[in-house]
């Protein structure tokens, strides 16, 4: 990981061809690009202050992906949430997968692997047990994504979107990443 001069943020490694896109972390002065991308390729979107307050508390973990012109084609953001344990009544800390995105032209070119990849690996430090995320039950294509990853289906929430679709509950054990 090294530092560019320019943006004062954190680069990545790409197992791509970096002429194409790099990762960085997220600065605030990107959001407007971001919340771009969100409102472009997924339903759910949120209000500034969301992206804001996410950004400000788990910077490390909220990567933004550019392509050569500096453009942001993809992002992905997480929070960490104190969650009750599956097997006593201690609390541990949980890595939820807030959203990810990846502009259309860019897809299938691995950004979204490198981005999770990242993440995952950057939200470590904060001492985390699990990842967790929901998915639309009918988004195969993320889906698949998770699965490469090895998230499995924990459970289903009914309604979980605001269109009424259910969502899959995937988890995976920071142990097996
Ligand atoms: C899901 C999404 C983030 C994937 O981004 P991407 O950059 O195209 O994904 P990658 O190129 O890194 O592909 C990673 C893996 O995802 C799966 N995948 C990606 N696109 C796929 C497709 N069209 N069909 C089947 N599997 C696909 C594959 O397993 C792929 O690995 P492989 O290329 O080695 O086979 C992207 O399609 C997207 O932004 N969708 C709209 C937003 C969204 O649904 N976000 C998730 C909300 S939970």
């Amino acid at each position: 990981m090294t530092t560019n001069k320019e943006t004062k943020t954190n680069i990545f490694n790409n197992t791509n061809d970096p002429s194409e896109f790099f990762i960085r972390t997220c600065s605030s002065e990107d959001l407007d690009e971001v919340i771009e991308v969100n409102e472009k390729e997924l339903p759910e979107d949120y209000p500034y202050f969301f992206y804001k307050s996410i950004l400000d508390d788990f910077p490390e973990c909220f990567l933004v992906a550019q392509n050569k012109h500096g453009k942001i084609i993809a992002y992905i953001m997480w929070r960490v949430e104190k969650a009750p344990s599956a097997n006593s009544l201690k609390y541990i800390n949980k890595a939820h997968l807030v959203s990810i995105a990846v502009s259309e032209g860019y897809r299938r070119k691995g950004v979204a692997k490198s981005l999770l990849a990242n993440s995952m690996t950057a939200i470590k430090k904060y001492k985390i047990h699990e990842y967790v995320l929901e998915v639309r039950v009918s988004n195969y294509t993320a889906i698949r994504l998770y699965e490469k990853f090895n998230y499995k289906i924990e459970s289903i929430k009914k309604n979980y979107y605001r269109d009424g679709e259910n969502a899959y509950f995937m988890t995976l054990d920071v142990n097996d990443y």
